[in-house]
């Protein structure tokens, strides 16, 4: 394969767990071997919004195999949940929905029953025997037809410093010099995560106080935090597994209600119970990317400076909860601009709370920005990389912070420079490639740096290898393989040398993976524990006869294959494993923790990035063919070139998918998703993503961790559906500012 990073070598590890995967060895959370396991299926309401007036469950419970029928009339009470004070109505806004509490229906979908069998076909027939009737009442799940209802969320109401409260800078009145301006409305539907492993759970009280999940989650501290809570029992009693992920993009960040049920039902009847969602059920069970409706108004002079922004955005969430995302916030921060608003509003409608999906916010709201920006430059005759250039923020124009560091003009330039940008023709429809539109397009990508406290622990085995264990997770980034090239480096041993465990609770507290944090928090961590556990050997290397030769005065230590050495220029060095023999050590341990210090205050740290997009377009049938794409990302130093690369493409394909084709479609008669399947609700597939190009800056942000290394999951997908869209504007000169482009909105 022709290697992509031109200006480093390419010294990647393979995936650590790849065999594993692909052998089938890796175990999923359905898979675990429990014995005495038994099935659940849920039983899902037909209605979106009303009350449950009887469920008939008698012909379930005689059915083949069939141990209960749970539902709001027999659950256990889960003792964290208190008793609501509004008992008798609907609960406040902010609670979250709590699975066979009460009669209520929240939405379509929503678990109303749950059958448990001794085989799964067993529990899913018995599920369609389950007769639930409903005192229904009228439903509003339509987004364009409420959007008049929506308001200042009430978590923004209660909390001056939240990032979501109106903001201004400088004034709208003084864009007086204001040559050219656009105004628009973009809009981006419900969209689902649907990894192809759906999220299933095994679990298992151990005793009446102890309790394990094999559960599908992105964070398995959290969930055993969150699980203790509810069942009020100390943390440690509570182990969740993890280990293995088959993508998650944000569904796995919180505890649904699936997961509550499976482990009351386990309660209940003191077995271990096993439940997995189904495809349908995955559509309204753990979230979505949510229904959003932006309008920017952009203005610049004509020789091309911004010089106002009003972005507003509205999103949607459920009746009861609140869900917010960063919708609006790039607008903030992407350009040098004087002026700029943003508004975020939120709809409740009767529907599940969405919930982090890939980019979350951020990816909504650049495809809104990026394509007003393109519009403003196409409205200024200016070539769109031209115009940002222009407007190149150099240091952070929302907290008049400078930048840890930022590469971004670097990103443009050189993804430029790989794309050939400077083929592109300013007006539209100018190429034609056998018949087909030929067009251009590119937008910035830019993501907030996260960082969350961590802790490794690094252990030296007495025969030289090394364990490294952290509590995070991989849902498909190479987690694993990544912290073993950093532990490797650091140690001086051969990749080979490191085993690298995660998705346990019971390892050393670490974050979720969410928020492109894992790298920059997990990562430092194994870095300060390996230097750590380094520093520990070097001491009691330095303690030992060196042969014939002295002990030098100069002695400062220094690791490469296995072994220390007294100085780098050192011909006699000492292995790790005769370290630990010479002090009769079966093996040598340190856990430490990293965490931020004060420089978030000092510096504002984001990643940054841009896509540039070839397509073709039919002028007979609409179809967009993305042909090309050269993506660039500055997200400080790379760890291993390799997986980072997947990580970029991976984030391209949904950017495409989100782009052409991710539409969660709803009859809202009955306030139902209709695209229940990989059949109608379409996602990329090979044949629909060209060779992507992957390239980065890979030079170390000194500011951010002792790594130096930023965030890449979600920077891989902001901005690409804009980069699409602009180029599909650049090939047929029409502006599709409604997600996803199909053909039908341009012909
Ligand atoms: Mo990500 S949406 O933080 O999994």
């Amino acid at each position: 394969m022709k290697k992509q990073l031109d200006n480093v070598p390419d010294t990647s590890l393979n995936r650590v767990d790849g065999a594993a995967k692909v052998t089938g060895a890796a175990t999923y959370s359905a898979e675990y071997k429990v014995p005495g396991l038994v099935h659940a299926v849920l039983v899902t309401s037909t209605i979106a919004k009303g009350s449950i007036t009887a469920i008939e469950s008698q012909e379930a419970e005689a059915a083949p195999g069939v141990l209960a029928v749970i539902s709001h009339l027999n659950a256990i009470t889960v003792p964290g949940w208190p008793e609501r004070k509004q008992s008798a109505g609907r609960a406040p806004v902010g609670t979250a929905f709590r699975v066979f509490y009460d009669p209520l229906v929240y939405f379509d979908g929503q678990p109303v029953a749950m059958v448990i069998a001794g085989t799964h076909e067993q529990a899913m027939h018995a599920a369609s025997l389950v007769r639930v009737t409903y005192k229904r009442e009228s439903h509003q799940t339509h987004f364009e037809k409420n959007i008049h209802k929506a308001g200042v969320p009430l978590n923004v109401q209660r909390s001056k410093s939240s990032p979501f409260q109106d903001y201004e800078r400088g004034t709208a009145a003084t864009q007086g010099n204001t040559d050219v301006k656009i105004e628009a409305e973009y809009t981006i539907p419900t969209q689902h995560h649907q990894p192809l492993e759906p999220h299933a759970i095994i679990a298992v009280w151990e005793a009446g106080d102890k309790l394990t999940v094999y559960d599908k989650n992105q964070g398995v501290k959290s969930v055993q935090g969150q699980l203790a809570q509810a069942f009020k029992l100390p943390r440690e009693n509570v182990q969740v597994v993890s280990k293995y992920i088959g993508g998650a993009f944000g569904s796995g960040i919180r505890v649904w209600p699936h997961t509550m049920a499976a482990v009351m039902a386990a309660s209940q009847l003191k077995r271990p119970v096993k439940l997995v969602l189904g495809r349908e059920q995955m559509f309204t069970s753990v979230g979505y990317r949510p229904y959003t409706v932006q309008k920017i108004s952009m203005g610049a002079t004509k020789d091309g400076r911004l010089t106002g922004i009003v972005h507003e955005g509205t999103g949607q969430t459920s009746m009861y909860e609140e869900h917010l995302e960063r919708t609006v916030l790039a607008s903030r921060a992407l350009y040098a601009c004087p002026h700029v608003t943003t508004r975020y509003r939120l709809l409740s409608l009767d529907v599940n709370t969405p919930t982090w999906m890939r980019g979350p916010g951020d990816a909504t709201g650049v495809f809104a920005l990026e394509s007003a920006v393109d519009e403003l430059a196409f409205a200024l005759k200016m070539d769109p990389l031209e115009f940002r250039l222009k407007n190149y923020a150099e240091s952070d124009p929302e907290r008049n912070l400078p930048w840890s560091a930022k590469s971004l003009r670097e990103c443009y330039e050189l993804g430029a420079e790989k794309f050939r940008w400077q083929n592109r023709m300013l007006e539209p429809r100018s190429v034609t490639q056998n018949g087909w539109l030929m067009g251009y397009g590119m937008a910035s990508s830019l993501y907030g740096f996260h960082r969350h406290p961590s802790k490794a622990r690094a252990v030296m085995q007495a025969d030289g290898s090394v364990i490294v264990q952290s509590a995070t997770m991989d849902i498909g980034p190479g987690t694993g393989t990544a912290m073993t090239r950093i532990a490797a480096k650091v140690l001086g041993v051969n990749a080979k040398k490191v085993r690298f465990e995660l998705g346990h609770s019971s390892l050393p507290d670490a974050p979720g993976q969410n928020g492109s944090s894992t790298i920059p928090s997990v990562g430092s961590a194994v870095h300060v524990a390996c230097e750590a556990l380094k520093n520990k050997l070097i001491a009691l290397a330095r303690e030992m006869p060196r042969g014939s030769r002295p002990t030098s005065q100069e002695w400062s230590g220094v690791v490469r294959n296995g072994e220390v050495f007294g100085s780098a220029d050192d011909k006699e060095g000492v292995s790790y494993a005769d370290i630990l023999k010479y002090h009769h050590l079966n093996e040598l341990e340190v856990t430490e923790e990293s965490k931020a210090g004060a420089e978030g205050n000092q510096y504002s740290m984001y990643s940054f990035g841009c896509h540039f997009v070839e397509v073709l377009v039919s002028p007979l049938t609409g179809e967009v063919r993305v042909t090309r794409v050269v993506t660039c990302a500055d997200v400080g130093a790379i760890i291993n070139y390799k997986t980072a690369r997947s990580q970029s493409i991976g984030g391209v394909v949904g950017g495409i998918g989100m782009a052409l084709m991710e539409h969660s479609a709803m009859d809202h008669r009955f306030g139902r998703y209709v695209t229940t399947d990989f059949a109608n609700y379409h996602i990329p597939v090979h044949a629909d993503i060209p060779p992507i190009e992957v390239y980065y800056i890979d030079k170390p942000d000194e500011h951010v961790n002792p790594i130096g290394s930023k965030g890449l999951g979600e920077i891989a997908i902001v901005g690409v559906a804009a980069a699409v869209a602009n180029a599909v504007f650049n090939a047929t000169g029409k502006r599709i500012r409604e997600l996803p482009i199909t053909p039908d909105k341009l012909v």
